[in-house]
């Protein structure tokens, strides 16, 4: 019962990370076509109501939103830069955590400690009251990645916000309760963009509940 409410906290506390970042997204959107609209030699605005999404080719969109939604920024593993710093691995892109890279148990941390989770430095392994969650491989590999996957399924699982749309929920902090705001449309495109990436075979640990919590959901 601990367990459960402690992850449904975190569970919230991602939705609204989320949900200001989105709407940060959104805002800048808005902004952007509120100057164009002021501009003197604008345009008329489109009739069209779907504001800040032109008429757009589904895979361009949906690279656009894969990366400013930050997709790469958990799917795909974080390697040291030239720079120094941290910077996700494109080889890989969107494979997941890597499969070779066995992790540790997390550090034990009191429920009440000031700091209570963590991830890995490939940023692809996080560990929290919800126990320890892998971003999976989204590239269209048939066995370990999507390729199996239809639209259907891709689009109920991200608005329902559970494992292929139906079974537990999925764990942060892959931010869900956000995305599952994200029109029909978006995540058509979005699942259209990822069928067109490299494949790449890599298959991800399964989700850790935390010790002595109950499995369901
Ligand atoms: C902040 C980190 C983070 C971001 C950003 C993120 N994810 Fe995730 N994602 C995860 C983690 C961790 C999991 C595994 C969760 C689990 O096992 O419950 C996951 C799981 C998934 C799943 C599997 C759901 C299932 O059925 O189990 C899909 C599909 C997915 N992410 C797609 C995306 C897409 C598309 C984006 C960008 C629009 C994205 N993710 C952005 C961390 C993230």
């Amino acid at each position: 019962m601990k367990h459960a409410s402690s992850s449904l906290k975190f569970v919230q506390w991602f939705a609204v990370a989320g949900t200001l970042s989105l709407a940060a997204l959104v805002g800048c959107q808005n902004k952007e076509s509120a100057d164009s609209a002021n501009a003197p030699d604008a345009a008329p605005p489109p009739v069209d109501s779907t504001a800040g999404k032109p008429a757009e080719d589904p895979v361009a969109r949906g690279k656009y939103l894969v990366t400013v939604l930050a997709c790469n920024d958990c799917h795909t593993p974080f390697k040291m830069g030239e720079k120094g710093e941290p910077e996700p691995d494109m080889s890989k892109m969107l494979s997941g955590h890597p499969e070779n890279l066995k992790m540790p148990p997390p550090p034990a941390l009191a429920p009440d400690a000031p700091w209570n989770w963590g991830g890995a430095a490939t940023n692809t392994a996080f560990f929290g009251p919800w126990g320890v969650s892998y971003a999976i491989n989204l590239t269209p590999d048939e066995v370990s990645g999507l390729g199996k996957w239809t639209e259907e399924m891709f689009v109920k699982t991200i608005k329902s916000g559970q494992h292929f749309g139906a079974a537990r929920p999925i764990m942060p902090p892959m931010p869900s309760i956000a995305y599952k705001e994200m029109t029909d449309d978006d995540l058509k495109a979005i699942f259209a963009f990822l069928k067109t990436i490299p494949p790449i075979k890599n298959q991800a640990p399964p989700y850790e509940p935390p010790k002595g919590a109950p499995t369901g959901g």
